[in-house]
């Protein structure tokens, strides 16, 4: 994290009445102007989180610390914080300039400088002229700006996000995205953002924290995220699709496919059971002739994709899926090699291939 803490959530858990565990103990550090997602699976407890911070939910025990002060104790309008929820909740009966300077109208501001901000507000999320719009007359992703705007009117430092765009297609999804990222920009506010969907994580944040089962489990850039997931559950959770269980020989020799491979990872200790990761396109196929040291697969499917070719390939009992520019047919014996550096080693958790495959649970 760059810049100046703006919130510290320190150890925070959540029992609820039943006796449910909703969070365990998550800690974050969250600085100024950042743009950080909480992703996970439902109900691994990021609304519980982001309520957490909103003041609409009291944790059982920990601190949030907002530019160094607890702000546990104070009621959601006492902190300068807004929350734009997964259902917009705007008002129907009222138009759209209406909406946007309800928090300022409630306040009693004064009506010249707040139609000013109205004004400034729908300039920001694209929406100058709408003023005396109905509400039902808008598009889905104009009432989720609508609702952006009614929140940011309030000059919150923190905008909490509750899967806002849960409720868009696909294409205005994208659309908003990038929408919502520029309109963080130009705010200068920290966007607390929660989603369930890995790609929406990794491309709108500075950081993203992977949760799941009440705790986060790792944290990072986007980039540290896809290409060093630390589990076997954070890497099939954003994506990757060769997940291979493994035995770490020892410092950079780990043992896959019945083969060592030199790899850059150390400190997993020797003959030790471990998960590795391989990216798709990372995953090179050679001629079955060419001298190589390296496992021998058969080429199972090929399917041509636009911009590569995706192929799975058998290697024993493991099947990799490769993606490659360079098609190799089907029923063809490849060599399967990968590079020392993209080779992404990971301890073993409950999430590993080989552990759920045992316990007979596929999430
Ligand atoms: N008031 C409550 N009482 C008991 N369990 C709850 C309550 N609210 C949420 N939960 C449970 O806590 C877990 C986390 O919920 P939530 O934070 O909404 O997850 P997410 O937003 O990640 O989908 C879920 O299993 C949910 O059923
Ligand atoms: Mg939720």
């Amino acid at each position: 994290m760059e810049g100046n803490t703006i919130l510290s959530i320190r150890n925070v858990r959540v029992v609820f009445e039943d006796g449910f565990t909703a969070l365990g103990g998550v800690s974050l550090d969250i600085g100024e102007n950042e743009f950080v997602t909480l992703l996970g699976p439902s109900g691994c407890g990021k609304t519980t989180l982001l309520r957490c911070i909103g003041g609409f939910e009291k944790p059982t025990s920990g601190e949030i610390l907002y530019k160094g002060e607890n702000i546990i104790p104070l009621p959601p309008y006492k902190r300068n914080i807004n929350t734009v929820f997964q259902r917009y909740a705007l008002f129907p009966h009222l138009n759209v300039a209406q909406n946007v300077s309800f928090g300022p109208d409630l306040r009693h501001e004064d009506k010249k400088a707040t139609a000013k901000r109205v004004s400034e507000m729908l300039e920001l999320v694209g929406l100058a002229g709408f003023d005396k719009r109905r509400i039902a007359s808008l598009s889905g992703g104009q009432q989720q700006r609508v609702a952006i705007a009614r929140a940011l009117i309030n000059s919150p430092d923190v905008l909490l996000l509750d899967e806002p765009l849960g409720a868009l297609d696909l294409k205005l999804r994208r659309e908003m995205q990038l929408e919502l990222k520029r309109i963080q920009r130009e705010s200068g506010i920290t966007f607390i953002f929660v989603t369930h969907d890995q790609e929406e994580a990794l491309t709108m944040s500075d950081r993203v924290a992977v949760m799941r089962s009440g705790e986060i489990l790792q944290l990072g850039t986007p980039v540290d995220i896809y290409n060093e997931p630390q589990s076997a559950f954070v890497a099939d959770f954003i994506g990757a699709s060769n997940i291979l269980p493994s035995t770490m020989v020892r410092d950079r020799l780990v043992h896959f496919l019945n083969v060592d491979f030199p790899c850059v990872d150390a400190g997993f200790g020797e003959n030790a059971p471990v998960d590795v990761v391989l990216r798709p396109e990372d995953v090179k196929l050679k001629p079955e002739t060419d001298p190589v040291d390296a496992p021998l697969g058969v080429v199972e499917s090929l399917l041509f994709k636009g911009v590569h070719y995706e192929m799975k390939v058998r290697c024993g009992q493991d099947v990799l899926l490769v993606h490659s520019t360079h098609a190799r047919e089907v029923g063809m014996h490849v060599k399967i090699t990968v590079a020392p550096e993209d080779i992404q080693v990971m301890h073993k958790s409950d999430f590993s291939p080989d552990v759920r495959k045992r316990e007979g649970s596929v999430q």
